[in-house]
């Protein structure tokens, strides 16, 4: 498979993606393995006015961080100030942005139930300020894309991925993201990342070592960054560049 091959499989599952955004649909989930730029396309594709509001989940993760929290402003002055999901609710004048929860799968409780209630459809949601008591709804542009690292949508709580019809594997980097690589770690990046489980290489690890290469040469920046995989990953180099 030459690497032009791959690049056109490589717009398969970010074509899909392009599609569903542009057909209008406000919610989709993006999962399969990381470092494939699922967060970063969640964060730019289809936002234009305000930028991206994100949530990253963990097990941690309180209502408070999602719709916001009651902050102290002086003596005995507590002013609420609106979380990230309320912020894209609105986005710009009220017309509604883009809201990415990252690591879906990760949230529990509280969170959850909260998450839910934000993901609700446009005609449902609603939520009040507790401090002006002003009902908020989601802006009609308003668009919430959940990504998750999981390789399997079972692993995503069924009311969650309720809410999100259409969910698209990302089993691939994005074109983008292999081109800001310089050229020839781009056939071994794409290669390393559609590797089986357990033996793929995200293209961070690339990224970190296309940097570390140029300051201190590639045997050390490999061993480095892919450690026991150091020879393997100079040896698909080696080979890329006969090629
Ligand atoms: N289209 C792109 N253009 C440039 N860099 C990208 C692109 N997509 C991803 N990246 C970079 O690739 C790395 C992994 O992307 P990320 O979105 O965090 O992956 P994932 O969410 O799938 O784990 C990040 O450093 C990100 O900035
Ligand atoms: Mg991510």
């Amino acid at each position: 498979m030459s690497l032009t091959e791959s690049f056109e499989d490589v717009e398969s599952c970010w074509r899909d993606l392009s599609d569903v955004l542009a057909a209008g649909i406000s919610r989709v989930l993006l999962y399969g393995p990381s470092g494939t730029g699922k967060t970063y396309a969640a964060l730019h594709q289809g936002v234009s006015s305000a930028p991206a509001e994100r949530l990253v989940c963990t097990e941690d993760l309180t209502s408070g961080e999602i719709t916001g929290t009651w902050m102290p402003v002086g003596e005995n002055r507590w002013e609420w100030r609106e979380g990230p999901a309320i912020r894209a609710w609105r986005g710009s004048g009220g017309l509604g942005g883009r809201l990415v929860v990252d690591e879906v799968d990760r949230a529990s409780g509280d969170a959850l139930s909260t998450l839910l209630a934000m993901t609700d459809s446009p005609e449902s949601a609603r939520w009040r300020n507790p401090e002006t008591s002003e009902w908020v709804r989601p802006g009609p542009h308003f668009s919430v894309i959940m990504t998750s690292n999981i390789d399997d949508l079972d692993d995503i709580p069924s009311s969650l991925r309720d809410r999100f019809p259409v969910a698209i594997r990302i089993d691939r980097p994005h074109t983008s993201a292999l081109a800001s690589l310089s050229a020839d770690l781009r056939a071994p990046a794409l290669a390393g990342s559609l590797g089986p489980v357990g033996r793929r290489v995200s293209l961070r690890s690339f990224y970190a070592f296309d940097e570390l290469r140029a300051k201190c040469g590639a045997q050390r920046a490999a061993q480095l960054v892919f450690c026991e995989n150091a020879l393997s990953v100079l040896d698909a180099l080696a080979i890329a560049a006969l090629a």
